[in-house]
């Protein structure tokens, strides 16, 4: 995959794009650039119109869901966004490594990136194997550390944004409130978390770099939605947190000057209840008849 934008693709906003474009002008260029990775869908899909309506340039990363992201681009755009997209497979090191700089070479600036592209894939102790690992650890620990990177190697455009130049990591409630469901999964999101702290130390004062924690926010790997219910009402404020919960955060943390090395979590309070299990298997438990192994 190549993460330059294709002058002749519809997820691009190259100049050659006719009326609807969104070409780098004087006063565009004078607008913040936010990247953020796995935009197209679900909870980053909601961070990129969140971010857009407070008036960031948005780079919309995707992967495979080309289609979902013609359509949040359009989505962008109709809410006065500017906003082009990027393909890229984080897992690979080359195509990582191209990412910021093909944002920079079509926005001409960059300021912010959210990482939340993220591999969730189901382990546990007795399945946990160096393959699988290795996959969440590349998506979701090197990559975003590959790019908060490629971010403080970008030279500031003046004015920066009233916040400062940032990173934000998304993360999870369950490294405050661990259990060995997800077993792999959760160790990549831990590597993350502590790699908010270094980086913070390391990019400063360039760059902030800041978590944040969702809570049980979305369907999804194996879950039903009367489980995804119930897991909700098990949290200590009866409900998690939603998509637009986690974009509120996410802009408030990128609009936070002082905020750097710490997470927040949003996440209804999940991470005070201690489960022994994922949430999805203790939503089935308490169903009448469930019972998981
Ligand atoms: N959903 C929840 O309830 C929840 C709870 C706690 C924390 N979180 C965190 O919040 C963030 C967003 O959650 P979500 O459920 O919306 O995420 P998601 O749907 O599981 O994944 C978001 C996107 O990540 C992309 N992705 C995965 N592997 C990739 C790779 N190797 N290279 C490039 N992109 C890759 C995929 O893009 P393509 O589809 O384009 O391939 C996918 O659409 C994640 O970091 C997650 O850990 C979510």
């Amino acid at each position: 995959m190549d993460p330059r934008p294709d002058p002749f693709d519809s997820h691009s906003t190259s100049p050659s794009t006719g009326p609807s474009t969104d070409r780098p002008d004087d006063r565009a260029l004078a607008l913040p650039v936010v990247l953020v990775t796995g935009g197209a869908q679900r909870i980053g899909r909601v961070i990129a119109l969140e971010l857009a309506r407070a008036g960031w340039r948005v780079a919309l990363h995707y992967r495979h869901s080309a289609d979902a992201a013609t359509r949040t681009l359009a989505e962008l755009r109709a809410a006065g966004g500017v906003a082009a997209g990027f393909a890229a497979d984080l897992a690979e090191e080359a195509q990582c490594e191209a990412l910021a700089p093909a944002v920079v070479a079509h926005f001409g600036r960059l300021d912010a990136l959210v990482n939340n592209a993220s591999l969730f894939e189901l382990d546990d102790v007795a399945s946990f194997g160096f393959a699988l690992m290795e996959r969440h650890w590349r998506a979701n620990t090197a990559a975003p550390i590959v790019l908060a990177r490629a971010l403080a190697r970008t030279a500031a455009v003046a004015p920066a944004p009233s916040g400062g130049r940032v990173v934000v990591n998304l993360v999870d409630q369950k490294l405050w409130n661990p259990n060995p469901d997800h077993l792999s999964y959760t160790l990549s999101k831990a590597a993350l978390e502590a790699a908010n702290t270094m980086l913070a130390i390391a990019f400063a004062p360039a760059l902030r770099v800041c978590g944040v924690a969702p809570g049980i926010t979305l369907l999804s790997g194996e879950m039903s939605g009367p489980e995804f219910d119930a897991s909700h009402r098990m949290t200590p404020l009866g409900r998690s947190s939603t998509p637009e919960d986690v974009a509120r955060a996410v802009r408030f943390v990128i609009e936070s000057p002082a905020i750097t090395g710490t997470t927040l979590l949003v996440d209804g309070g999940q991470h005070l209840a201690a489960q022994r299990r994922d949430v999805m298997f203790l939503a089935r438990d308490a169903a009448p008849g469930g019972a998981t192994t």
